[in-house]
């Protein structure tokens, strides 16, 4: 359909040429009486009046444009924008043009508030990360210094103190640890070794090997009634080990007395399946729940109960769940509990 929004420009000269051309026409036959001038003014006036005003158009609209596009688009003119301003350029309309330039506008825009939001983050990072590392570097100090200033001597005390000690160069030494792997999942430098394997005897070992850590709180861990029977993931089988363990230990940390760790699973839609590790824990405030998967994020509640944590094991398990191609997301309620889940693909043959 015809429209005069989206008009090129040599449309526009047309319209404009005819526009003269018809009345200059009507005229002249008023006068001579005769159709012959007429058409002929008409026809002049039509070429003339086109070739004026796309001259005028390319030379001083279009031309002004072309720069603005090469600016915008930062081209070295090779022969294909050669070819597309050439061609291309001369039949957008106004209208076009003025989209492009706003497409542009906010292309930038949402890089600026990108790096913006980059820059924030780095600020946030360096705080924390140097936090993280004052709280045990300061109290080994502390220790030591009380040592040294003649606690040694004292039967009572010595063994205590090198033994706080000795509890923040491990928490140091965990720290430096999974800030090396958090970094290298983050460099992407995560080679996943894929295989079939028992998601159900992964659980188990897991609860296994932090039976220790339970028995402390007296919680019972066990998977879910109705979800023995064996499902095959296809997965790299120690980062997965890792992502259990770390959500078997929140559980504990974060759980009360007596209670209990229940793992699920489920076939979803045959090619996935969900993993789901639920326990009956102090729970999450829902204001915080999308943020505990950054990195060094805790909960206050969190913080005063575990002083040893980073707040980087649920990111380390995004990581290693996002490499997979695959989710992990948490429900929880507090005084109720917490349920973290994540799917897994099904065996390959
Ligand atoms: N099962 C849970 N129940 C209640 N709160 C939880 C649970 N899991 C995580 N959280 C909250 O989310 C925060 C982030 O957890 P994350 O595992 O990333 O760090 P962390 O356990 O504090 O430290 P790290 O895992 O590095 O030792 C925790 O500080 C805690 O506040
Ligand atoms: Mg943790």
């Amino acid at each position: 359909m015809f429209s005069l929004k989206n008009i090129s420009p040599r449309g526009l000269s047309f319209l404009t040429a005819f526009a003269l051309s018809v009345p200059i026409a009507i005229l002249v036959f008023f006068i001579e009486h005769k159709w012959q001038p007429a058409a002929i003014s008409f026809a002049v006036v039509l070429a003339g009046a086109y070739l004026l005003i796309s001259f005028v158009l390319e030379r001083f609209i279009y031309r002004k444009i072309k720069l603005i596009y090469k600016f915008i688009y930062q081209t070295k003119a090779s022969k294909r924008e050669e070819t597309y301003y050439k061609y291309i350029l001369p039949k957008k309309s106004i209208d076009e043009v003025r989209e492009d330039v706003e497409a542009w506008a906010m292309g930038n825009k949402e890089e600026v508030e990108l790096l913006r939001a980059n820059e924030q983050f780095r600020k946030e990072f360096l705080q924390n990360l140097s936090h993280e590392f004052k709280t045990p570097v300061f109290a080994i100090q502390g220790y030591v210094d009380t040592l040294l200033g003649g606690a040694l001597e004292n039967p009572e005390v010595n063994r205590r103190f090198l033994e706080k000690t000795s509890s923040n160069v491990e928490r140091l030494t965990n720290l430096l640890n999974d800030l090396d792997e958090i970094s290298r999942l983050e460099r992407g430098e995560l080679n996943l070794i894929k295989q079939n394997f028992v998601i159900q005897d992964l659980v188990k070992d897991t609860f296994e090997s932090i039976s220790i850590m339970a028995e402390q709180k007296n919680i019972r861990c066990y998977i879910k009634k109705g979800f023995e029977s064996p499902l095959t993931v296809f997965a790299d089988k120690e980062k997965i080990r890792q992502v259990l363990l770390n959500l078997t230990e929140n559980s504990i940390k974060y759980g009360k007395i007596n209670g209990t760790i229940t793992a699920s699973m489920y076939n979803t839609d045959g090619n996935h399946i969900l993993v789901e590790m639920s326990d009956d824990g102090i729970g999450i405030p829902e204001i915080y729940l999308p943020r505990i998967f950054e990195r060094f994020y805790r909960t206050e509640t969190g913080r005063s109960l575990d002083a040893t944590g980073s707040g980087l094991g649920l990111a380390i398990c995004k990581h290693i769940i996002e490499a997979h191609g695959q989710t992990i997301h948490v429900r929880s309620r507090v005084d109720v509990g917490t349920s973290v889940g994540f799917t897994l693909d099904t065996r390959k043959d």
